[in-house]
């Protein structure tokens, strides 16, 4: 157990963390127009600084105008509107003592074209998820092979909305590598089987992921946290492993060690789960082969969950939990007796409901 360690500090590269709680990247698909998000969503992130989450990630922010959507109603960070509706946000979440990072990703083949103003699906191969889409009951469009001018198109978007999220004042940026979307397609051969050298061995699959952390680091002002999302399973075709061994997911945490961030957050579905047929959580799989300091989350929900969580990681962070009690960080720290939250709850993120 680590009782002591939950509400007490955590210096993060030059941020002392009031505790190691944050809440989790959550996507909630409100921004109708000028891809920013309803003001009641945007409130829900002050709310829970306001309650003493040390950080809070927003929403998946999509890094370009062509093939970076997934999802209807998500937002963008490269307009002055944009960076001005963000600003006051951050800053509320400041003045709560609390760090704000903007989560940024591509889709890639996750696309669904018609959310995306080119109407273009991309991605490393020319390969869909196995399932359909959810959202449209339809399987997912074969995406185009990017060429190395879509290679260098997607790098800028990320690297345009980093400078935008720099303009609004975030603490830190994220670059989301996990779940199944355009980066982890390059890094899993599930998704990535090109012939050139962004395909093949783990070194060339992982060069992808290295040209966007290295341009986007020299956007993001030293003292801004850089952090990277990493999971072994995807939204679509679930159950699939995309590094299919503890050695090949080693290698890449050893890879995205050398770079230049401050944190890797490792997403499970369940941080307790052993993964790759060992008997170790995936937290404690990356541990043993990095020294950044390391994000977990996947049914924290109570505080003996997050104590528990905090035996392999240094933060622990909630997606459905916080999502569905505005108060759960204070409840947590007054050991309040809280249940696990079923997926189906977290369904509200997605209606037009406000949520408290
Ligand atoms: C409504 C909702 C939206 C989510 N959107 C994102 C997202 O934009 N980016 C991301 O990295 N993860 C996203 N996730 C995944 C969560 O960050 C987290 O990894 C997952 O829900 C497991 O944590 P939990 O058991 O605390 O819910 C989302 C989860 C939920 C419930």
């Amino acid at each position: 157990m680590n009782s002591v360690s939950l509400f007490s500090p955590f210096q993060l590269k030059n941020f002392t963390l009031k505790n190691r709680i944050g809440v989790a990247p959550m996507t909630r698909m409100s921004s109708i127009r000028d891809s920013v998000p309803r003001k009641d969503v945007l409130d829900f992130l002050v709310r829970r600084a306001e309650n003493n989450a040390a950080i809070v990630f927003t929403e998946a922010i999509v890094t370009d105008y062509e093939s970076a959507q997934g999802y209807p109603g998500q937002a963008r960070m490269t307009t002055q509107r944009q960076i001005e509706t963000w600003q006051p946000v951050v800053q509320a979440i400041q003045q709560h003592g609390s760090i704000a990072i903007m989560q940024m990703f591509h889709c890639g083949r996750m696309a669904w074209p018609e959310v995306n103003p080119a109407n273009r699906s991309i991605g490393p191969s020319p390969l869909t998820p196995e399932q359909d889409n959810p959202l449209t009951g339809k399987p997912y469009p074969v995406p185009d092979e990017m060429s190395l001018f879509d290679i260098k198109h997607v790098i800028n978007g990320f690297v345009e909305t980093a400078r935008g999220a720099v303009a609004a004042g975030f603490d830190g940026i994220e670059i989301h590598g996990a779940h199944g979307y355009l980066i982890s397609q390059y890094l899993s051969s599930y998704s990535n089987q090109r012939t050139d050298s962004y395909g093949g061995s783990v070194e060339n699959r992982y060069r992808f992921a290295h040209e966007i952390i290295q341009a986007v680091r020299l956007a993001v002002p030293e003292g801004r946290l850089l952090t990277f999302r990493i999971s072994d399973w995807g939204v679509a075709d679930p159950e699939v492993s995309l590094y299919g061994s503890k050695e090949e997911y080693q290698q890449i945490v050893r890879l995205l060690s050398r770079e230049p961030i401050d944190a890797l957050s490792v997403s499970t579905y369940d941080f307790t789960q052993k993964a790759f047929g060992t008997e170790q959580n995936m937290a404690r799989i990356t541990r043993e082969v990095s020294d950044l300091p390391i994000m977990i989350c996947g049914r924290i929900f109570d505080r003996a969950s997050a104590e528990a969580a905090l035996n392999d990681a240094d933060i622990v962070l909630s997606a459905k939990s916080i999502l569905l009690n505005p108060d759960w960080v204070e409840d947590v720290r007054a050991g309040k007796s809280l249940r696990l939250r079923k997926s189906e709850e977290a369904n509200i993120a997605y209606t037009e409901t406000p949520l408290p």
